[in-house]
């Protein structure tokens, strides 16, 4: 099946209530984990790439993998820019067959965010392409001290209107990585609901939105890592905010804790081995197992959207 853009499983997505799984890919076997797990789930996917990401893999070979996932596969895969830094990015995406772009100008002043981002939706709707656009502190810093700026309602649907975007990435809390909250976690569900209300059947995009779970920091320290004070959004915090309109959750560093957890155990329990087939194949199959649960337990996109 070809790269579709998002548009049709955010539809899906929005009337049943669940979210679609945007997560974070840079090489062959996180790709192939990836969509195996859709495919075991019949569930459709956004395969997601940063632009750190897509150096580092190397645009054409980025797109080359992904083109071959799609080719072997038959559950709908969207490929979208993760955090499109600016329009050259966003323009050179669009023109190597990416489905769905973000633009990120979520740092700049409110008036200067929209011009931007309404000069890549212009070009990406001439294209075929979906837009993503941020509005708030969607990076955030849990160690600051300096409080998240949250994404305020009114901006957010005077932006919408103003740009033409395709989804809306908000600020309601999270922020990258594994350390997301110095106290209990809290997400501004009231915002949330106030902005679905505004923007009704609008998708809005959930960034930072990794569980990290405990088993898997474990798994990591007990192999020789040194992961501390780790702390990510609950599973149930995540069903609630699909409930209440967020359509794409993103995923990246679950996928890093539980692949690095299953190759540093290989390590220490082979220690002859030297094959990476052999520690590689076992981190793929990690991959598969997290992506699958994701879909199951906590995006509830599992056989979702493919009617
Ligand atoms: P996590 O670091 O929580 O996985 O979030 C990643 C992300 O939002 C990428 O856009």
């Amino acid at each position: 099946m070809p790269l579709v853009t998002s548009k049709r499983m955010f539809e899906a997505a929005q009337s049943g209530h669940y979210a679609i799984g945007a997560f974070n890919a840079n090489n062959m076997e996180i790709i192939q984990g990836i969509i195996s797990a859709a495919e075991r789930e019949s569930s459709p996917v956004i395969l997601q790439v940063s632009e750190k990401s897509r150096e580092y893999t190397n645009p054409v070979y980025l797109i080359k993998l992904v083109e071959a996932a799609v080719a072997t596969s038959d559950v709908p895969v969207c490929l979208h820019l993760d955090d499109g830094p600016d329009y050259e990015t966003c323009v050179a995406c669009i023109d190597s067959g990416y489905t769905s772009v973000m633009i990120d100008g979520s740092r700049l002043p409110f008036e200067e965010n929209i011009a931007l981002t309404k000069k890549v939706v212009d070009y990406a709707h001439d294209n075929g392409v979906v837009v993503e656009g941020g509005l708030g502190d969607l990076h955030g810093d849990a160690e600051s001290d300096v409080p998240l700026a949250l994404t305020d309602p009114n901006h957010a649907v005077d932006f919408v209107a103003a740009t033409g975007v395709d989804s809306l990435a908000v600020a309601i809390g999270t922020c990258y990585g594994p350390y997301k909250f110095k106290s209990e976690p809290t997400l501004a569900f009231e915002r949330l609901q106030d902005m679905s209300n505004q923007l009704p059947g609008f998708p809005l995009v959930l960034h930072g939105a990794s569980s990290v779970p405990k088993e898997f920091v474990d798994l990591n320290n007990q192999y020789g890592a040194d992961i501390n004070r780790a702390q990510g959004v609950p599973e149930d915090m995540l069903r609630e905010a699909a409930r209440l309109g967020i359509a794409k959750i993103n995923i990246e560093t679950d996928l890093n804790l539980v692949m690095t957890a299953c190759i540093r155990q290989f390590f220490i329990e082979h220690p002859d081995a030297f094959d990476p087939q052999k520690y590689l194949g076992p981190g793929r199959r990690a991959i598969r197992s997290m992506v699958i649960h994701k879909m199951r337990h906590v995006l509830g996109c599992s056989h979702g959207g493919l009617g």
